[in-house]
């Protein structure tokens, strides 16, 4: 704690959080990936000027983070304003960044009921008001996927798909289980479901090395019904042979909302569907910024997000919806920098989270969970009609191809098994 004061009352030490570190500090990304995880942030193109790696903003997201996604400048109404006329100018300076140092792209989004070109919706994609038929939109659909897919191949390494498809009421759930509702736009009513499935497969087909997720908010937390219309849509798309690789979950989430047992409980069990599940847009509003230890509060919970990710190979990343405080479409300066691009509190909590865990991995062995969804030991989890968790999962345990073989590895203990 002493340590996060001087940083946040010494210049010196400030500049420290760029990771031009000094002593024993490293940059938050190299003990992300030193624990076989990424860190990511969104970066507002039209702020944050991308192609001058000099700006302390710019160093601040090449040294600390290694996952870069576009705000908004990958959204459709960016990338395709007129019908057949793409912009790909912002998201390729953005790639070209990320390439220029060493991070991983995430594009958002394929499909999404905003922020859609008039030419498809008028109201920016809720409804279908250009009345057009569900061949048409489908067609749309697919150009739209298949071009940018296409356009980024093999440099945009995992795309949020389907963003935001699920209603807000999902009270379906508590008489029928395993049911979900999608909300009303222009490509669930002008196409009907599959608008989901065929997104999925047009991404697919055009990289199939790309990582392909659905996305979405309010789905946190175990025990909420939209949390549990998300697991069974994910559910339902794997059951059909649909290429999905993992589900978002947004996290926009204000101090005091999270739960940390609801939480781990939900994330755990999409490794029963062989799917991953990572965090992708976190920010975390401060309801009382007068409040004395509001931002202590807040690192608190920053923490605790990273501590249960960290612990499952299924959750290889976590992305924070922005830079700095002055620049988020949230009140409550829910960012890791503030406006002068210092270092928060909620800064160094995940710095320790990482750091702490990458400096007890078992020497000479490296963490393969980025890679290690499919060979997960098989756990039990079984939940009742609520959602709400009724067994306990076994005790987790993680394995490491080392050169002499398998070798299973209890956390706890730390000891290696054959
Ligand atoms: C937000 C951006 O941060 C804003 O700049 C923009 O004005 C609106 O969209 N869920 C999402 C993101 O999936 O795309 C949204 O981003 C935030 C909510």
């Amino acid at each position: 704690m002493k340590k996060h004061l001087l940083y946040l009352l010494c210049p010196l030490f400030i500049a420290a959080a760029n990771a031009q570190e000094s002593a024993d500090t490293q940059a938050l990304r190299d003990y992300a990936e030193k624990s076989g995880k990424k860190i990511g942030v969104a970066v507002p193109v039209w702020r944050i000027d991308v192609t001058n790696d000099g700006l302390p903003e710019t160093q601040a997201v090449y040294n600390n983070f290694n996952i870069l996604v576009a705000e908004n400048e990958m959204k459709i109404d960016a990338l395709q304003p007129n019908r057949g006329q793409f912009e790909f100018y912002h998201g390729d300076n953005l790639v070209n960044f990320a390439e220029r140092h060493g991070m991983t792209v995430r594009g958002h989004t394929l499909c999404w009921h905003k922020q859609v070109s008039g030419w498809i919706s008028s109201d920016g994609g809720q409804k279908n008001d250009h009345n057009y038929s569900r061949e048409e939109l489908l067609e749309i659909l697919k150009d739209h996927i298949t071009t940018v897919v296409t356009h980024y191949k093999g440099r945009v390494h995992e795309w949020d798909v389907v963003n935001e498809c699920l209603a807000d009421d999902q009270s379906i759930v508590r008489t029928n289980p395993t049911a979900y509702a999608l909300r009303p736009s222009v490509w669930y009513t002008g196409i009907g479901e599959d608008f989901i499935d065929s997104a999925f497969v047009y991404a697919h087909r055009a990289d199939p090395d790309a990582k392909l997720y659905l996305n979405d908010y309010g789905v946190e937390m175990q025990g909420s019904a939209k949390t549990q219309a998300y697991y069974n849509l994910a559910r339902r798309l794997q059951k059909s042979g649909i290429p999905i690789d993992g589900v978002g979950l947004q996290c926009h989430l204000t101090v005091g909302e999270l739960d940390s047992a609801k939480f781990d409980n939900n994330v755990k069990r999409y490794a029963s569907l062989g799917l991953t599940c990572i965090v992708t847009e976190l920010d975390m509003s401060i309801p009382d910024l007068g409040a004395a230890d509001a931002y202590e509060k807040q690192a608190a919970e920053y923490r605790t997000i990273a501590n249960v990710l960290i612990k499952y190979d299924h959750c290889p990343n976590l992305v924070i919806w922005g830079v700095k405080d002055d620049q988020t479409w949230r009140r409550g300066e829910p960012l890791l920098f503030n406006a002068a691009m210092q270092a928060k509190p909620a800064f160094y909590a995940l710095y320790d989270v990482y750091k702490e865990y990458a400096e007890n991995l078992p020497a000479g062995i490296e963490s393969t969970a980025a890679d290690a969804v499919g060979e997960l030991p098989p756990f039990v989890d079984v939940y009742d009609l609520m959602g709400r968790s009724v067994a306990r999962q076994m005790p987790r345990e993680r394995i490491y191809d080392l050169p002499a073989g398998l070798y299973i590895i209890d956390q706890k203990k730390m000891a290696i098994t054959h």
